[in-house]
């Protein structure tokens, strides 16, 4: 059955065939090298936001013995979590307004959300409301390069991953804004490079990535908007100030 035109590209067909488990660059593989920056003790207490179908939780829990929690905004995402894996901790909730008491947490991660989140100033106040002093956020996600060349990706679709794109400078920015220390940044772009070819070997093209339609004024803008902001894809770790 086709997917309906409305549908976000992380919930295609076409990311479900290709991204496995897991909805974006990287895969577990990135968890892991988070993880191995973090170093959060066993039994730590852990959200991951917008947890898709829940291989991060499952991973966290199996693998690091930690009190992992899984939040996603999406019924459709949960069902999927919940028929993969029937025992684990989900919750239905947004990123704007977490469904967690005031320093609560040891670590939130945050894989290939937040360029999706609306209102992200009230997710950067959720977050570091949620964790406690010296808690840890991890965040990967996807990047403009060559911010001064992004103006264009504000033609791609709202749905779009690729949309909400932003410079490290900002990111980083916004992340001291808030109340954070970085504590690592790595480039990972070769991880969407990666995935972009298993799209096209997949899909023949990569239409669903930028979440264009057959409109041909949008299917010469889309690829030329992502093509001059240079994409990328990265991995940050940061610690909420504070004393533990
Ligand atoms: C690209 S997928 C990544 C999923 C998962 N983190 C992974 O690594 O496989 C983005 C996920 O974020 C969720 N999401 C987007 N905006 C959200 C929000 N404001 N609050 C909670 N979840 C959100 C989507 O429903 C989707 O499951």
């Amino acid at each position: 059955m086709a997917d309906t035109p409305s549908l976000p590209f992380y919930e295609s067909s076409a990311m479900l065939a290709v991204g496995g488990p897991t909805l974006r660059p990287g895969g577990l593989e990135l968890t892991k090298r988070a993880l191995s920056l973090c170093a959060l003790p066993a039994d730590a207490r852990v959200a991951d936001i917008g947890c898709g179908v829940g291989a991060t939780v499952d991973h966290l829990r199996r693998h690091h013995r930690l009190r992992a929690v899984g939040l996603d905004r999406s019924a459709g995402m949960l069902g999927r979590a919940r028929q993969r894996n029937p025992g684990l901790p989900l919750l239905k909730g947004d990123a704007a307004c977490l469904p967690f008491e005031d320093g609560c947490l040891s670590a939130v991660l945050c894989e290939c959300i937040l360029t999706l989140v609306a209102d992200i100033d009230a997710a950067w106040r959720e977050i570091h409301r949620v964790l406690k002093p010296g808690g840890i956020l991890v965040l990967t996600d996807i990047y403009a390069r060559a911010p001064h060349q992004a103006t264009g990706l504000t033609a791609l679709p709202e749905a779009s991953c690729l949309r909400g794109a932003r410079s490290s400078d900002e990111i980083v920015g916004r992340m001291q804004r808030s109340g954070f220390t970085l504590l690592a940044w790595e480039d990972h772009s070769e991880a969407l490079k990666r995935l972009a070819a298993e799209l096209v070997l997949a899909c023949g093209s990569l239409q669903s990535l930028w979440g264009t339609t057959d409109d041909p004024a949008s299917a010469t803008a889309c690829p030329t908007a992502v093509r001059q902001a240079r994409l990328g894809y990265f991995l940050s770790v940061a610690r909420k100030e504070g004393i533990p």
